[in-house]
């Protein structure tokens, strides 16, 4: 069915001026771009986009990264959407995605994992919520 998901191209994504070729790749597949801005998370909006994580021992780490910089923020619709962005986007780990994945073919870190991509429709809903309003 048709859908809806958000991808954020993180501050590393964004400083080695990748949005082009990440942004090129969904087009590429068939998903149309619904909405796009650049935007720069607040420490505040970073936790509350990432509030699932709010317990983890990590989530400092997470929510000073996202907030470092610029990141741009997209709406794509298209057949499958949630599912098929999160095989494109590869594994959390970009040193274990899979070539042919965008952190599989871009990058090595973790943290630092170049994109980020709801991994559900409720995800979708609160995450655009925060960035678009
Ligand atoms: P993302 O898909 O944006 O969802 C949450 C993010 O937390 C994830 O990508 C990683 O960048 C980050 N993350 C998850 N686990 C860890 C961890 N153990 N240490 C540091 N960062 C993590």
């Amino acid at each position: 069915a048709v859908e809806q998901t958000l991808i954020v191209v993180k501050p590393d994504g964004f400083k080695r001026q990748l949005t082009g070729k990440i942004l090129a790749r969904f087009e590429e597949k068939g998903f149309q771009i619904k909405n796009l801005k650049s935007y720069n998370f607040t420490k505040e909006k970073a936790q509350e986009f990432y509030s699932v994580h709010k317990d983890k021992p990590f989530f400092g780490e997470l929510v000073s990264f996202i907030s470092s910089g610029t990141v741009v923020a997209c709406i794509l619709e298209g057949n499958n959407a949630v599912n098929t962005v999160r095989l494109m986007i590869g594994a959390t780990k970009s040193f274990e995605a899979a070539p042919g994945t965008i952190r599989g073919d871009f990058g090595l870190g973790f943290t630092d994992n170049i994109i980020h991509a709801s991994d559900s429709p409720e995800s979708f809903i609160k995450e655009s919520r925060v960035i678009f309003g």
